[in-house]
């Protein structure tokens, strides 16, 4: 474990407590609107969830500063936006379908479904299970004589056998029980495709195509955001492993010689973000991979872990993938995927340094981190997302002291100047008195609340001055009067 590393970074800190279990964020995510399970009306499909109002604006400005951060403020970056389904030959010659697989096992008894290695682990954490062959996995669970979980009967799992992760659909238009090929009429029949398992295949079957129209030098990379799909086989705790998910990415392309340097500067500018994000780096820790751990493609593999309430688990993470891809897609191909050096004309194929920004599991983990229940000095309890300002679904509300028509009027008239000036996330709400709705803001962590009061008309001296609004700040809970020219400057 290293955390030295995000040491360096003095960055913006929130002083939240962490949710101390994943129901306090599940709970809280169904009742503002963060998330909500999947097909719902239909009970739902297991792990499938679905970004409500809030939860897609987190999502979204999550993923906004990702590529601000690292494509468009980088000289040295470049986007792409691929399509889902590749020609399966991409698959192939990227090694998942002979190499992107789990073992399973099930339960004779009631027929859950497992993933070997996680059922050890569960019941012994010290027990190796990375790089072990299905028949060796059998023989530890029998050796350890482990219960089902769900219905805690012994001794009854199958053996485990090798399960692979990528999803199969098919394309065309004729009926999926038709055999592949041509129908009798010569009609082309449908051909099976993969959903991706990863998005990071279309930056290498694209490298050519990006050279060439951006003539960019090495080292350069080559960013995209968007789902990836795993038949996982024990997916759980809420969205941390889903069977689709979003994901954002880059392939860095570089020399061999210079593989290491690259690794490290990213491994820092990974721990960087986490902290401009307002983690603490006491939740945050970065594990490397055994050998046995390591995918196919790796030569070297770290994970930045976080501290959820169900253990330290991989948000981000980092691998230096060789010139494996490009090699392998070069071979099967037929293209010719060298970089050509425009000063010495020396032809190679470039390395690749990737790391990698697991998006949905970043929208929960900003959760679980900035989740707080805050004593008060009343004695209240108040819950209180402690979100950085960026990140926050809605990052003004304007709030009338009243429903009476001439405050809700002027604050509609506040409102509309905001939209109109700013580019800031704003709500307007009159439903229920005004503490009601501050708890309810401190809750989807809005970090400034504007209220309109009978000061602003100019009819109570009292509350303030004619043309003045009360801000209130979401973590100090102080509250300012400011003019309402000096708003915008203000916030
Ligand atoms: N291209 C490399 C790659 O896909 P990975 O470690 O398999 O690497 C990248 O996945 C990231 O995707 C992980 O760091 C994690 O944040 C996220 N991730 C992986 N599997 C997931 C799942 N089933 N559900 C949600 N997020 C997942």
């Amino acid at each position: 474990m290293d955390t030295r590393l995000f040491k360096r970074f003095h960055c913006f800190k929130i002083a939240a407590m962490p949710a101390t279990s994943l129901d306090q964020v599940v709970s809280l995510s169904k009742r503002r609107g963060f998330v909500f399970p999947g097909s719902e009306i239909y009970g739902g499909l297991s792990n499938s969830w679905d970004y409500g109002p809030l939860g897609v604006e987190l999502k979204n400005a999550i993923q906004q500063w990702w590529w601000e951060r690292f494509v468009t403020k980088r000289q040295d970056m470049v986007g792409i936006d691929a399509a889902i389904m590749m020609n399966p030959k991409v698959w192939v010659a990227s090694g998942h379908v002979a190499n992107f697989n789990d073992a399973m096992v099930d339960c004779k008894q009631c027929k859950s479904r497992y993933r070997a290695d996680h059922l050890i682990e569960e019941a012994d954490p010290k027990q190796k299970v990375d790089g072990k062959s299905p028949k060796e996995l059998t023989e530890i669970i029998k050796k350890m004589d482990l219960a089902c979980p769900k219905c805690g009967t012994k001794g009854k799992f199958t053996d485990a056998r090798i399960f692979n992760l990528l999803f199969r659909t098919n394309l065309g238009s004729l009926e999926a029980d038709e055999p592949a090929g041509r129908s009798p009429k010569g009609e082309v029949r449908s051909r099976e495709v993969y959903l991706r398992g990863e998005i990071a295949q279309a930056m290498f079957v694209n490298f050519k195509n990006v050279l060439n129209v951006t003539r960019k030098r090495l080292p350069f990379g080559i960013a995209s955001v968007g789902k990836a799909f795993r038949n996982e086989i024990t997916p759980g705790n809420f969205t941390f492993r889903t069977l689709e998910f979003d994901l954002m990415e880059f392939e860095y392309f570089i020399r061999e010689a210079e593989w290491e340097t690259h690794f490290d500067y990213f491994l820092r500018e990974q721990q960087a973000w986490l902290l401009e994000m307002g983690f603490s780096e006491d939740r945050l820790r970065v594990r490397q991979h055994t050998k046995d751990e390591l995918s196919h493609y790796s030569r070297k593999t770290v994970d930045v872990e976080y501290k959820t309430p169900f253990g330290w688990k991989e948000l981000f993470g980092l691998a230096y993938r060789t010139d494996f891809d490009l090699k392998n897609h070069s071979a099967q191909s037929g293209a010719d995927l060298q970089y050509t050096d425009p000063d010495t004309n020396e032809k190679f194929i470039p390395h690749v340094v990737e790391p990698t920004f697991g998006l949905s599991r970043t929208t929960l983990m900003v959760l679980l981190e900035t989740y707080d229940e805050e004593k008060l000095e009343d004695g209240d309890t108040r819950t209180v997302l402690r979100l950085h300002k960026r990140l926050a679904p809605v990052q003004v509300a304007i709030l009338p002291l009243s429903k009476k028509e001439n405050l809700t009027a002027k604050a509609q008239e506040i409102y509309n100047k905001l939209q109109k000036e700013t580019n800031l996330r704003l709500d307007f709400d009159v439903t229920g008195s005004i503490g009601k709705r501050y708890r309810r803001q401190d809750e989807i962590g809005t970090p400034t609340c504007i209220t309109v009061d009978f000061g602003t008309l100019g009819e109570d001296e009292k509350q303030g001055a004619v043309d003045t609004v009360t801000i209130r700040d979401r973590d100090t809970l102080k509250q300012t009067r400011i003019s309402i020219v000096e708003l915008i400057g203000r916030l």
